[in-house]
């Protein structure tokens, strides 16, 4: 039987491209910044721009399908997955980055139908790699499969997580307690590249053995979640329950023996409304 998603994501790729295009123009120019929820959470018209020609690419060749775009979201749009073919966009990921023309910045797009993550695709535009990943079929970087570390040993291992400002003092000490209990256990490393989509693919082609992070959204983790889960790798809650997109925590690792300590190490907070 065919595909029948294989012509979504392939149409995808294509939308993905001429995205990523539009983002390398804009790093090219004067960058307009504005603040959505905080004074760190920031919104460009390249985002704008960028989700505007994604969906009105997408919408005209499949009008009956949903989204779920960061952008869109921002402006009122709900952010509620349904059963429908949906597609999940986050048009820059890592507008922080963007703004500072540090070069992780990612086009994420994720599909699902019926819940479930069909495929995933996140390019990171700046360096120019495709992370393609359809379920079932595989995880590849600009056509070449890609894996997971499988490292098992937690104190030989990179974590990756984001470090950022929370208006919530207590929220804010538990993050940057959780750092220190990880780089306590010890771990080689913890970095913050600051593009949630990137830190999946980084995991998914072994140049990192973990992510994890409270207070992201469906569109930071729907393309990686696919690419992540193709190549291999473990994806839960934050508790150690199952993944959920909608849930905005996640872990990923290249075991899951890693997960799993991390699970025991990390301290949860309740994610709020200002969390990224
Ligand atoms: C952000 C980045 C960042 C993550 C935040 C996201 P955006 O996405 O992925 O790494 O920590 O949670 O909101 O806002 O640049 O699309």
């Amino acid at each position: 039987m065919s595909d029948p998603w294989q012509e979504c994501m392939d149409f995808c790729v294509e939308v993905t491209k001429r995205a990523g295009q539009m983002i390398r123009d804009a790093l090219e120019k004067d960058i307009t910044i504005m603040e959505k929820s905080s004074p760190v959470d920031l919104v460009t018209e390249t985002d704008q721009k960028v989700e505007q020609l994604i969906i009105s690419s997408i919408r005209e060749k499949y009008p009956t399908h949903s989204f779920i775009g960061e952008e869109s979201v921002a402006a009122g749009a709900p952010s509620i997955l349904t059963d429908a073919p949906t597609w999940i966009i986050d048009p820059v990921d890592g507008t922080t980055n963007f703004v500072h023309r540090f070069p992780f910045v990612a086009v994420s797009i994720g599909f699902t139908v019926q819940k479930v993550i069909e495929f995933g695709i996140v390019y990171s535009c700046v360096e120019d790699k495709m992370y393609t990943a359809r379920k079932g079929k595989g995880a590849f970087c600009n056509g070449v499969p890609i894996k997971v570390s499988g490292q098992q040993d937690i104190t030989k291992s990179m974590v990756l997580t984001e470090m950022n400002f929370k208006k919530d003092v207590e929220r804010f000490n538990t993050m940057l307690a959780n750092v220190k209990t990880i780089l306590s256990i010890p771990v080689h490393g913890v970095r913050s590249p600051g593009s949630a989509a990137l830190n999946m693919c980084l995991v998914a082609c072994g140049s990192a053995d973990a992510y994890y992070h409270m207070g992201i959204h469906c569109w930071d983790m729907a393309g990686g979640a696919a690419v992540v889960t193709e190549a291999g790798g473990v994806i839960m809650d934050i508790s150690g329950g199952p993944f959920d997109l909608m849930s905005r925590r996640l872990i990923i690792a290249s075991s899951r023996a890693i997960a799993d300590r991390l699970v025991k190490e990390i301290r949860e907070f309740p994610v709020g409304r200002d969390d990224q």
